[in-house]
This record gives C-alpha cells, structure tokens and sequence, in this order.
C-alpha cells in the first residue's frame, strides 16, 4: 500500500498557493477518502480506469492498489509543476499532461473506447456549469454499461454549485448515490459514485 510522502503535500500546497483556480484546495484528499474512492473498482480488476485531476497521487496510489497488473490506469493532469512531480514520484503511472475538458480527445489518441471506472477529484465549483455538464455527458457517453463514475466534492464548494452538479449527475446517470460528509476529510467532503450512464456511446 503507498503513502503520500512530504515531498507529496509540499508539492501541491506550493501549486495550490500559485494556482488556486485549479487546485481549488491546499490540501490532498486524505487516505481514507481516498481509498473509498477507488472502492468502485472491484479488487484485483483488469479494469480501464481513467483518473482525472491527479495532483499528487493521492487518489492514484490506492486506484492502483485495486488493479490486476494487466489493467489499464490513465491519469490526466492538467498543471505541469504537477505532472513533473508525478512522472517522477509515480513512474508506473499512464499520465496525460492535458485539461480533463477534452476528455474525448484525451480517450481517442490513448486508443481507449469504453471506460469502465472514471475517477475524479476536479475542482468542480470552480468550472463554469456548461463545462461541467459538456464533460459529464462525455464522461458518460464513454462509460461502460455497468461501469462507475466516481467523483468528490469539498465543502468549499458553495451550495448552489454542488446542487447544479447534483442535477448534471442525475441528468447523465440512472443512478447516482451520495455519500454522507467525511467530516475527517480536510476539507470535509462527500463522495458521489454514480452507475448506469444514460448517454448513448455514440453522441
Ligand atoms: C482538488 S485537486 C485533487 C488532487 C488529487 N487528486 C487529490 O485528490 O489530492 C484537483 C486537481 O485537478 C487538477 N485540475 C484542475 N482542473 C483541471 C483540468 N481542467 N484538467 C485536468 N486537471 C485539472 C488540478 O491541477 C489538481 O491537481
């Protein structure tokens, strides 16, 4: 099992000080929240699992955890500072220096089709909503029929914001469960994971 080091948290506070429109937070999603996360891929799957905002790895070390040695583990960041520090701390990662918004492009050139788990931790309150719902419906258009999306929101997120991406979640998802706030999350965050995607593969 990986544990975030110092050099981890140091990296990205220093990126959340200079880019707080894009970190949203100074602090890496902890452990446990972090494990509930990639809960929704099942342990020891071959599974192709996208991860999208991968900061420091808090979220990749234990998605990586779960996955059988011939899965497929596509991380995409979009600060470089970052993906210098990942490329160098996370060498076994698949990682994709881009914006998470051209998830589409991003999926084609990796030659992946259908996704059966996506990961998110984006800062979502920060992304104006027609953004947010453009990649949701990406997000569930490339979805494998019985596979998960799951993905965070802090309390920073105003409540208005966190309600309209409740609605886009429902909008694009038959289901979509909603964790209790993990109040020992800094910040205190909840957890939605989200099944049967209702965008047809091919729109
Ligand atoms: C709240 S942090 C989460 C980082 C890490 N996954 C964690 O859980 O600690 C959000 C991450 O998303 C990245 N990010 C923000 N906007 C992005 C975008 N449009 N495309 C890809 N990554 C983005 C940020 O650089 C940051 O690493």
């Amino acid at each position: 099992m990986s544990v975030m080091t110092r050099a981890d948290h140091l990296t990205f506070l220093r990126r959340a000080i200079r880019r707080p429109d894009l970190l949203a937070t100074p602090f890496v999603t902890g452990p446990r929240l972090a494990r509930d996360i990639a809960k929704v891929i099942p342990r020891g799957s071959s599974s192709t699992v996208v991860e999208l905002g991968a900061g420091t790895g808090a979220m990749s070390d234990p998605i990586r955890d779960r996955l059988a040695p011939d899965a497929r583990h596509l991380a995409v960041e979009i600060d470089p500072d970052l993906v210098a520090h990942l490329r160098t701390s996370r060498p076994w990662l698949e990682l994709v220096h881009g914006d998470a918004l051209d998830f589409t492009t991003i999926l084609d050139d990796a030659g992946i089709g259908t996704v059966d788990v996506v990961i998110c931790s984006l800062p979502w309150a920060l992304f104006p909503a027609a953004q947010r719902r453009a990649l949701l419906r990406d997000i569930s258009g490339r979805l494998a029929p019985d596979g998960a999306f799951s993905t965070i929101t802090t309390w920073m997120a105003l409540p208005g914001r966190v309600r309209d991406l409740r609605g886009a979640l429902g909008d694009v998802f038959d289901e979509v469960v909603e964790t209790a706030t993990v109040w020992l999350n800094p910040p205190p965050a909840r957890l939605f994971v989200c099944r049967r995607p209702l965008v047809p593969p091919s729109s």
